[in-house]
């Protein structure tokens, strides 16, 4: 009897919630006691930067959404591990995907799943462009802009270039730099490429590409490619070494190390490694991707989507083409200890 009473109150409870929200679609609401689940995807665990966030991501979590459990999945670079991995999450019923694509151009699989489920999905760290985001009205991006890891990276090249008329070790006036690219085609390794060159030569100080070549973000790789450029006709003409990230400027200081040079280098991230070594003087800069507000971010969202609130409402974020965008902030020796911690 109790069972039957029970049962029917509830029924009656979820045709309430259903006509509450005026036929506007709600995320099923966990069973009291239960949990809203989150299906996140990594491109790939062992990545410098997503390894930070991940930590972040849990941390917050536990902090202020106790009601979320977070189903990590290590995609090991490898997007049809990805796919199959979002096809489970699907069979699971998790509440809401959040995935770091591998294949940044291959968004549009993930959200076609999420879609066909009528899950909503956030997509972070790799941008699938806007027309993959506007093709799901449930599809929402967190990440940064590009283009301003770039800007700040090539503004503090110059800085530190004007303060140390050394650097250039010729004297002919020009930056031969060599760059470490990440995974070419990732709109940030694209742009970050690009937009640091092109901010220094705004600045009016002319460069030479004397070496350029991708390490997919990895210091193992980048230590490589900086051994052979070091050991090579060009490794003597190279004055500043140019990183889309910490993890490969770490590498490049090891291998300098290893040649006895120590030219000046320069990543992004902000990690904390990187921060250590600015402190130290062998790193001579970085820019914050702030992987911790993209994890707020990220639950922030999350959690208003899972209720069926606008996604930004009541947050700091602005959504702009559905993407939230975290500020960049260029670091250095000047200021770097503000973002130790
Ligand atoms: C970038 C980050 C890199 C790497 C990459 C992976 O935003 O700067 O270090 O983590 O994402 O997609
Ligand atoms: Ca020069």
């Amino acid at each position: 009897m109790k069972k039957t009473l029970m049962s029917l109150l509830m029924v009656l409870g979820v045709a309430a919630a259903v006509v509450s929200c005026g036929g506007k679609q709600e995320a099923a609401k966990p069973a009291e006691g239960q949990k809203y689940t989150l299906g996140v995807t990594y491109y790939k665990f062992d990545d410098n930067f997503l390894a930070g966030m991940r930590n972040d991501m849990g941390a917050i979590a536990q902090e202020k959404y106790p009601q979320f459990e977070l189903l990590n999945n290590d995609s090991q670079n490898s997007q049809a591990i990805l796919n199959d991995q979002v096809d489970a999450l699907i069979s699971k019923g998790v509440s809401i995907l959040v995935v770091n694509l591998v294949d940044p151009s291959n968004g549009q699989v993930v959200v076609d799943k999420a879609k066909a489920a009528n899950i909503p999905i956030i997509l972070f760290n790799k941008d699938p462009g806007k027309a993959v985001l506007e093709s799901y009205d449930k599809a929402w991006y967190v990440g940064n802009n590009p283009e301003e890891s770039g800007i700040f990276q090539g503004e503090t090249v110059v800085k530190n270039w004007k303060a140390n008329p050394k650097q250039d070790l010729n004297g002919d006036g020009v930056i031969q730099f060599a760059m470490l690219k990440g995974e070419p085609g990732h709109p940030d390794a694209e742009a970050r490429t690009k937009f640091s060159v092109e901010t220094i030569e705004k600045a009016g100080i002319k460069t030479e590409k004397v070496f350029e070549d991708a390490a997919f973000w990895d210091s193992a790789q980048a230590k490589d490619k900086v051994d052979a450029l070091l050991s090579g006709p060009n490794g003597k003409k190279v004055e500043v070494i140019i990183a889309n990230n910490d993890g490969m400027a770490m590498g490049a200081i090891e291998a300098m190390k290893a040649h006895n040079v120590m030219l000046p280098v320069y990543g992004v991230d902000a990690i904390p490694e990187a921060l250590t070594l600015i402190e130290k003087g062998d790193l001579s800069g970085t820019v914050l991707n702030d992987g911790k507000n993209q994890a707020l971010a990220v639950l922030e969202l999350a959690n208003n989507i899972l209720q069926g609130k606008d996604p930004v409402e009541g947050t700091q974020w602005k959504l702009v083409d559905k993407s939230v965008r975290v500020p960049y902030v260029g670091v250095d020796k000047d200021n770097y200890k503000d973002f130790v911690r």
